[in-house]
């Protein structure tokens, strides 16, 4: 970056009005080049589309067209290779490469920006890069599902306690657990595919806010720049004030962003729980974890730690955007500059975040094996063991009994006396002889005990999206099935 002390006005885009250099210290706050040059591959794109369309429209000379397009190719190889240089002076992203533009290639450098401002320039930039960003998330959701639908494959039969208020409930099999965030990650899929649509959506030809004199074909610009719907017509923004202004597909993509964090902010807290001494149920490969420099015992869950702490983070950014958008007038504002590090940070947080969890869960891929390992240490004598305390079978006793003709609300009540004198012995009620259950109910018998164990009750839960292990398998085939036609 080289910034001159005070701003020769000469070098900037609109030099004859202004009286006085700016400042350094102005200069640096308003620019953004430092910043926003991650959109330089989109503002190429766009650039070369509005100038394919000047040509076909007759606005620019075939010469004009031929020379722009050598330019770009000249920049985008220079950015390429590290060696464009990007000036402070020259404020943003746009201004640098229209620039070195017209340094490269004279007046057709000068004419690409007919009919065109920086306002639907930069619209069109930002929802250009964050599309192709949405496509790489969703590739990463994908992933991070598999990985979780794989490891629940091993563990239909793994039962642990499923808690309601962090008490042990009722038995789940670990696989079910695990796919309550497929169901999670799914929804995430869905609803950013959503905003993708109502970003794909072209501002360029808005100009600076009224549209313009020029004959512009805008669906052409859409069509090049693949802002097209499932049917392939083009999506073109249809009022040039809104579309300059509309910043509502950065607060979309936030708050998805937000809630797919979120999700992985519980998965976090889930896993830092289950890893701690008093749980043991799982372990995290050592990759994810740290020592303590003064504990030598400790091997932390720093990774999940970190992702639940950036949650924090993503929230922030999305309250940020809203704070920014929300009574500002129509139509463009420099407010609106402020709308790239928020955005910019969501997607490197959240597709970080995606990437380490989708190893931290299934592990890697062994180069020449092509094994997965590394992934989750499950220690199912740990889970089973936790279920057993805490008279998670409890329901299962209650429904025996209603099934015996028992009212729910009478087993319910003969249950938890049953449960309370378990307490006061120390046992589970699985360990009660038949004696003592019968003395609670008559009806009990000696198929109580089929229903008092951890494989029974899990077995019984056999509604559609139940923790039975047939119905959880079913819930496999359908999660695969799903991501296969996804990656399609
Ligand atoms: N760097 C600016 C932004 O990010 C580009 C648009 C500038 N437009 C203007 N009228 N100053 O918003």
């Amino acid at each position: 970056m080289t910034s001159s002390n005070s701003l020769d006005r000469k070098s900037q885009a609109w030099s004859a009005l202004f009286s006085e250099p700016m400042s350094e210290l102005v200069q640096r706050y308003t620019a953004s080049v430092f910043f926003d040059q991650r959109l330089w591959r989109a503002d190429i794109e766009a650039s070369l589309a509005h100038a394919d369309m000047l040509h076909a429209q007759g606005i620019i000379s075939a010469q004009d067209w031929a020379d722009i397009q050598k330019g770009l190719a000249h920049i985008t190889a220079d950015i390429e290779s590290g060696q464009f240089e990007w000036k402070l002076e020259l404020e943003d992203v746009h201004l640098n490469i229209e620039a070195r533009l017209t340094q490269l290639v004279g007046d057709a450098g000068k004419r690409l920006h007919t009919g065109r401002s920086r306002n639907d320039q930069v619209a069109t930039d930002v929802r250009l890069w964050l599309r192709g960003e949405i496509d790489a998330i969703d590739a990463l959701l994908s992933a991070l599902q598999s990985a979780l639908v794989e490891v629940a494959e091993q563990h239909t039969h793994t039962i642990m306690p499923g808690f309601t208020h962090l008490q042990v409930a009722q038995p789940v099999s670990f696989a079910h657990h695990l796919l309550a965030y497929v169901e999670m990650f799914a929804r995430d899929q869905q609803r950013l595919s959503q905003v993708r649509e109502r970003t794909n959506c072209l501002p360029l030809g808005s100009a600076a806010l009224a549209g313009t004199t020029y004959p512009l074909d805008r669906e052409r610009v859409a069509r090049r720049l693949g802002m097209v719907d499932s049917h392939g017509v083009a999506q073109v923004c249809q009022n040039s004030l809104d579309a300059v202004s509309d910043r509502d597909f950065a607060i979309e993509f936030t708050s998805a962003a937000t809630l797919c964090m979120l999700h992985i902010s519980r998965l976090s807290e889930e896993l830092i729980v289950w890893m701690s001494q008093n749980f043991g149920f799982i372990q995290i490969a050592d990759r994810f974890t740290t020592g303590s420099s003064i504990m030598p015992q400790k091997k932390n869950p720093d990774v999940p730690e970190l992702a639940r702490g950036k949650t924090g983070r993503v929230v922030g950014h999305l309250m940020g955007l809203i704070t920014l958008m929300k009574a500002q007038p129509l139509a463009y504002n420099k407010d609106n500059q402020e709308d790239k590090e928020p955005l910019f940070d969501t997607v490197d947080t959240l597709k970080d975040t995606l990437r380490i969890f989708a190893e931290m869960i299934g592990g890697q891929t062994h180069p020449t094996t092509g094994a997965k390992e590394g992934g989750l240490t499950v220690n199912k004598q740990r889970m089973q063991e936790a279920a057993s305390k805490g008279y998670a079978t409890a329901t299962a006793l209650a429904d025996y009994l209603v099934k015996k003709g028992l009212p729910f609300r009478d087993a319910h009540e003969t249950v938890a006396h049953a449960v309370k004198a378990a307490q006061a012995s120390g046992l589970d009620l699985s360990q009660l002889p038949l004696s003592q259950l019968q003395a609670f109910h008559p009806a009990i018998a000696q198929d109580v005990f089929e229903v008092l164990s951890l494989k029974g009750s899990l077995d019984a839960r056999q509604t559609l999206g139940g923790t039975a292990p047939s119905q959880v398998a079913t819930q496999i085939a359908r999660h695969r099935q799903r991501l296969a036609n996804h990656a399609r």
